[in-house]
């Protein structure tokens, strides 16, 4: 990237402002090949730039002003000096906090500490203001309650922006990881007619009311006259179609949003999330494990390596010693242990837990909880549950009781990836989804896949936003995705 040094016409915007001696440095035309603001840093003293940004704060001491300026590049805000007479008194009122504008001027050493340099400013163009006693954001400290409900400005805040960055770089992160292992992205249907998970929470697909006028009410339609000729959802995961297309491309991954209809208000769950789906053939539950190890520890250090201010502002602000834990965490081997041992490990626990503790049962979150957090300290792999309390498609042990499914569970969080390898036998799987009392015919072409050329496949999902409270330590869901849907909640 090169500094545009010489004085150029502004071209494009009408100006609200002007100070002597702009222009300085403009850009040619509005066009995003400009430094972004993490470049200025690097910028030489000396250099004539031009900073476009939003205002997070403007303080006036002695004709001077100082206006901390970001533009979502990095955490770190350009101070901009504004030297008495460069700006007239009118512009420097549109000055204020979340005010959108562009600084002209000149990069100079700072003598303030935190920061090499600064910029001195030798013009400005307001391209927005914002009415200082209207602007919601104005105060520091702002709860993230009351932040979801200005979701559309909360990026301008220091822990939205750092979230949407880490969120950004996980994902980068998370699609780097596979290209270099081979496997294919694929993309899955968002509008399916089968239940993957077999647990019934799902969201309906129909077309708006509005366009079919009275012939329709949503209870008495027939199925057969909808859109799609028959019920349709939002699917709860890509496994299945995944599925398919691993049993002919061997290695593949899903990254898509996912739906649960649960009407659960804790701050785990979404009904909108977006899940990390891996299927691979010719694999098995450990190959399964190590995939789901190698997977978490390689995200961790790419975001160790690529957000350094970000999660240091995190470890500083929202969750004390998370930068020792996650080096820690990318570097140690996880715990694995079965659901048989999980549950002995929780009676001998002398823990009195509010939900009870028995084989069968499923684990809870404060079982999981005390799991990771207290018994082991980081994360841990749990593998096979009781068949009765999983999915459909997970492959049955020699024991008739239990199935190869795995979890793993990441302190603070809990259960962070869920998965399984999948029934490959055909007259088991047949079996199975009638003891389940599941509708056969939805399946046929899932039952397909075990009648051609059937083979060993395991795979798992890991919950995007899960992933990014572990890494970020924010304590809400809600707080990690730029809009969240929960029950009552889809504004914006
Ligand atoms: O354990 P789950 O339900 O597994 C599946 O859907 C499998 N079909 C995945 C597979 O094997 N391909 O969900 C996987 C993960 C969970 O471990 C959790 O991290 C996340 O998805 N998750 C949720 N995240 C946010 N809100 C919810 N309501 C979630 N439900 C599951
Ligand atoms: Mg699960």
């Amino acid at each position: 990237m090169t500094f545009v040094a010489a004085a150029m016409p502004i071209l494009g915007l009408p100006r609200l402002g002007s100070g002597p001696g702009r222009p300085v440095n403009s850009a040619l035309t509005m066009d995003y090949r400009r430094e972004y603001l993490r470049e200025l840093f690097s910028a030489t003293p000396g250099t004539m730039v031009s900073a476009y940004g939003w205002v997070k704060t403007r303080r006036d001491s002695k004709g001077l002003s100082f206006v901390q300026l970001n533009d979502g590049s990095c955490f770190q805000d350009l101070q901009v000096v504004v030297n008495a007479g460069v700006v007239d008194e009118a512009t420097l009122k549109l000055i204020t906090t979340g005010a959108c504008v562009r600084f002209d001027g000149e990069i100079v050493a700072s003598p303030a500490q935190g920061q090499a340099v600064e910029l001195v400013a030798k013009g400005v163009e307001v391209f927005g203001a914002a009415d200082p006693l209207a602007y919601p954001l104005q105060k520091k400290g702002a709860t993230f309650e009351f932040l979801r409900e200005i979701a559309h400005l909360r990026a301008r805040g220091n822990t939205f922006g750092a979230v949407l960055r880490v969120r950004n770089e996980a994902s980068w992160a998370i699609h780097k990881f596979f290209h270099e292992r081979g496997f294919l992205h694929l993309h899955t249907p968002i509008i399916t007619a089968s239940d993957c998970e077999g647990a019934g929470a799902m969201f309906a697909v129909t077309p708006s009311l509005k366009t079919h006028g009275d012939r329709y009410a949503l209870d008495t339609t027939d199925p057969k006259e909808d859109f799609f000729g028959k019920p349709a959802f939002l699917t709860v995961s890509g496994q299945l179609e995944a599925e398919t297309v691993a049993l002919a491309m061997t290695n593949v991954y899903t990254f898509g949003p996912t739906f649960r209809a649960e009407n659960s208000h804790s701050s785990r769950h979404l009904a909108e999330f977006w899940m990390v789906e891996p299927e691979m053939a010719f694999c098995d539950i450990v190959g399964n494990m190590n995939l789901a190890e190698e997977f978490l520890k390689a995200i961790l250090q790419h975001l160790l390596d690529h957000c350094a201010a970000d999660l240091e502002f995190f470890n500083k602000r929202i969750e004390p010693e998370l930068l020792a834990t996650l080096s820690h965490v990318a570097e140690s081997p996880f715990e694995r242990i079965s659901y048989t041992e999980a549950v002995d490990m929780l009676l001998a626990s002398g823990e009195s837990f509010e939900f009870p503790v028995f084989w069968g049962a499923d684990l809870q979150s404060e079982h999981e909880r005390w799991l990771t957090d207290t018994k082991i300290g980081r994360p841990v792999i749990v593998t096979d549950y009781p068949k009765a309390i999983k999915a459909f498609y997970m492959r049955q042990n020699e024991d008739g009781k239990t199935v190869r499914a795995m979890d793993v569970l990441a302190p603070r969080i809990g259960e962070i990836i869920g998965g399984s390898q999948r029934e490959e036998r055909l007259d088991v799987l047949e079996r199975r989804i009638a003891d389940m009392g599941l509708p056969r015919e939805a399946y046929w072409w899932y039952l397909d896949l075990r009648r051609y050329g059937s083979a060993p496949h395991a795979g798992f999902g890991l919950g995007f936003e899960r992933l990014l409270m572990y890494v970020t330590g924010m304590k809400n869901i809600r707080d990690v995705i730029p809009y969240h849907r929960a029950p009552g909640q889809a504004d914006f």
